[in-house]
């Protein structure tokens, strides 16, 4: 494409002010804003439209789950499965790494956060502890994918390069970066972050599996003994990753994927649980619910819509890639996006002023044809790190660390 047709095609998308300042770059400048608009998924315009009319062509039902009694009475018979499978190499793991952890308002990739008091505790170092107690009990290395993205990608490899992979074997550790979406202001004009870049995110935790196919790695995985994959996120500090546990049950039941969930504390917790969406397993969010769903109780006095997801996946690896050509739903996020006025003054929000365009691990879920949901207790597998206080804080995720007997 040449100027010409870039600036035909900006103006036929209505978004011709990317160009404002196009006549005061340098020729780097001009070349690094050229590169970036021809990188731009338009996809996320359509879900600009949509945003104020989501599908109401839907039936919600509720989904049971494998209590945790259940669970116990053939805790051996799980683990003896699972343990199994990993020491066949079925297991691989996928840790979601690319999001930019604004909540936490901590200007390093979220594992690179300190969560120990008197002594260091990175959040990277107690994920790959958890991980390797599962290497000791198979005997057996497990192979770790990691999400970044552009912003955090080198800062992530070096940190565990300086950290010697916290005596994981690196040849088992691979990086990749999923891709970037632009952000727009509330009228869905992409916003610009300096006169010559774009204001670009990562564009979602949902995409992992078609961003690790463009990063090239999925011919060795199909070429592998793989067949399961983990996917969990970076902050859940407490979470068991390559639970054996889990993966024997997941297994044993015959379904398509596996999700690990926690008992809703009470009615209105700010969590997304399972349901069944038109027959298939789905993740339904808090603020998509009515007041009748939130409060529904079953007999036995437990909440209907009471598990919820904690962002702990088994996919089967043949299924995810049976979806490689199916696009993933663009969501859209309100958040507090940095950038620059139409004088080029930088403004730095107080407030959410800007969307964000984001694919989503559960939406994966919803094309698996079911799932085994995976009840575990919050108090030893759930401290989310997402906050800088309150809810879901260090502070939180630090007092359930010390509960389960570590030194901070
Ligand atoms: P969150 O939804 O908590 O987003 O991510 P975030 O970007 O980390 O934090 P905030 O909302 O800005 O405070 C849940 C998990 O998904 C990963 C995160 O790294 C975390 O493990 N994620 C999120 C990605 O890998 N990529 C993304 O684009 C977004």
């Amino acid at each position: 494409m040449n100027f010409e047709e870039r600036k035909n095609l900006l103006a036929g998308k209505k978004q011709s002010h990317i160009l404002d300042f196009y006549d005061q770059l340098n020729d780097e400048e001009k070349h690094i804003l050229l590169s970036q608009i021809d990188a731009i998924d338009w996809d996320f315009q359509q879900a600009f439209q949509n945003k104020d009319h989501p599908s109401s062509d839907t039936e919600i039902e509720e989904i049971d789950a494998l209590h945790i009694q259940q669970i116990i009475a053939q805790r051996d018979t799980f683990q003896a499965i699972g343990l199994d499978a990993i020491r066949e190499g079925k297991l691989c793991l996928l840790l979601l790494a690319g999001g930019q952890g604004t909540r936490l308002g901590f200007d390093r990739p979220k594992g690179c956060f300190n969560i120990g008091i008197h002594k260091k505790l990175y959040i990277f170092e107690l994920l790959i502890a958890h991980t390797l107690e599962v290497v000791h009990a198979a005997n057996a290395w497990i192979p770790i994918y990691i999400m970044t993205s552009n912003i955090n990608y080198k800062d992530t490899v070096n940190f565990f390069e300086a950290h010697n992979y916290f005596g994981y074997r690196a040849e088992y550790v691979h990086f990749f970066v999923q891709e970037l979406n632009p952000a727009t202001d509330l009228d869905g004009k992409i916003l610009l972050k300096s006169k010559y870049e774009l204001a670009l995110s990562p564009n979602g935790n949902g995409g992992w599996f078609s961003s690790m196919h463009k990063a090239g790695l999925l011919d060795t995985i199909f070429e592998s003994n793989l067949e399961w994959i983990n996917v969990f996120s970076v902050d859940n500090v407490l979470q068991r990753i390559a639970d054996p546990v889990f993966l024997g049950a997941t297994i044993a039941s015959g379904k398509m994927s596996g999700a690990k969930v926690v008992r809703k504390a009470f009615p209105e917790e700010k969590v997304g649980v399972m349901c069944k969406e038109n027959g298939k397993p789905h993740i339904i969010e808090y603020y998509e619910m009515n007041e009748e769903m939130l409060n529904k109780r079953l007999p036995d006095g437990s909440l209907a819509y009471g598990f919820g997801a904690i962002l702990n996946y088994l996919f089967p690896i043949h299924r995810l890639k049976e979806t490689l050509d199916q696009a993933m739903p663009l969501h859209v996020v309100k958040k507090k996006v940095p950038h620059i006025d139409k004088n080029g003054v930088l403004i730095i929000p107080d407030e959410p002023n800007a969307y964000k365009y984001e694919t989503l691990a559960l939406d994966l879920i919803h094309k698996m044809d079911d799932c085994l949901i995976f009840e575990v207790d919050r108090e030893k597998e759930f401290a989310p790190v997402k906050n800088k206080e309150g809810v879901d804080s260090v502070d939180t995720a630090r007092v359930l660390l010390e509960k389960n007997g570590y030194t901070l």
